[in-house]
């Protein structure tokens, strides 16, 4: 399956871009592996004909947004992230009829409807940056509470109104689970994505986006970690670290729509060239002025 799926990309000039949370076969074919934030990037960027995104909905959504000419598929249409159902757009109409001088942040984690409706997007990797660039004094921050939260922290100077939408693998980590796995490793050191909720991160010594997280355990000098975030990281931080320990707390978080990604579905979607990501030009020209704001803003 590997060599069909290596001779259709050269035959179809393709790409495959994978998140980190997809199985460890799935990224091991790809050409591009990495956070939603460089991913968004890439898929901007890429000179390919054709784009497999494996991973979930709003990551497929937000290449075809970015790159309209190039034909974007999804080895698995049904994979969804819950979280990015989790606003609503009468909520956002009804906050801004509350607050004047009011920016909607939406996590890139929505469905291309709220981004419509959104003045910037940010991602767990630069979304303190963002924000602190804003000039607007009131943040209405969408889907995630966790994440808004642990923004609003570092930037004390604005005003945050939060969203209750989470995502339910990563708020499914309880302080009282990590508790546990600590007591099991004394010496490891937690590294959380900021999903987590609060409890959580309290007792976290680095808290960052899946790109952070991979990145701080290689510089570490320390080789025992415990991760909080989903269990599909491990490939990465094995095959960067063969040395070192890596524990989730459990039950081991698992996001089901990232592991409906398999090498079966690339190579069917590619030779078939099916499941294609197909936004009407009206949402697609809206929801890429938040995405475009977050790429400005962030360089
Ligand atoms: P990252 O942007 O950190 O890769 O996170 C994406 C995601 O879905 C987290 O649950
Ligand atoms: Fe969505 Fe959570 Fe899965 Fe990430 S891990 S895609 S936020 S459900």
């Amino acid at each position: 399956m590997k060599e069909q799926i290596e001779q259709l990309k050269r035959e179809k000039n393709a790409v495959i871009l994978a998140h980190y949370y997809v199985p460890g076969d799935v990224q091991e074919i790809a050409d591009y592996v990495g956070d939603s934030f460089y991913l968004a990037k890439i898929a901007k960027q890429s000179m390919a004909d054709i784009i497999v995104f494996c991973g979930v909905s709003f990551m497929g959504e937000s290449a075809k947004i970015l790159s309209p000419d190039k034909k974007v598929l999804m080895p698995d249409m049904s994979a969804d992230c819950p979280m990015a159902h989790m606003a609503s757009t009468g909520k956002i109409d009804e906050i801004r009829r509350q607050y004047d001088d009011l920016a909607v942040v939406c996590y890139i984690n929505s469905t291309a409807e709220l981004k419509c409706r959104s003045d910037v997007c940010v991602t767990s990797s630069n979304a303190v940056k963002i924000v602190k660039a804003l000039s607007n004094k009131n943040i209405f921050f969408i889907p995630d509470g966790n994440l808004g939260r642990h923004v609003a922290e570092q930037v004390p100077e604005k005003n945050f109104i939060f969203n209750d939408g989470c995502c339910p693998i990563h708020a499914g980590i309880s302080a009282q689970q990590l508790q546990a796995e600590k007591g099991k490793h004394p010496d490891a050191l937690v590294l959380s994505h900021p999903e987590c909720e609060k409890g959580v991160l309290a007792l976290s010594d680095y808290i960052g986006s899946t790109a952070g997280i991979i990145d701080f355990a290689k510089n570490s000098n320390s080789d025992e970690f415990i991760i909080c975030t989903e269990n599909g990281i491990a490939y990465r931080l094995k095959a960067d670290n063969p040395d070192k320990h890596f524990y989730f707390p459990a039950p081991c978080p698992c996001c089901r729509d990232m592991k409906l990604n398999s090498l079966e579905n690339v190579l069917t979607c590619l030779m078939n060239e099916t499941n294609t990501v197909e936004i009407s030009e009206d949402v697609r020209r809206k929801a890429l002025i938040p995405l475009d704001r977050m790429l400005e803003l962030a360089k």
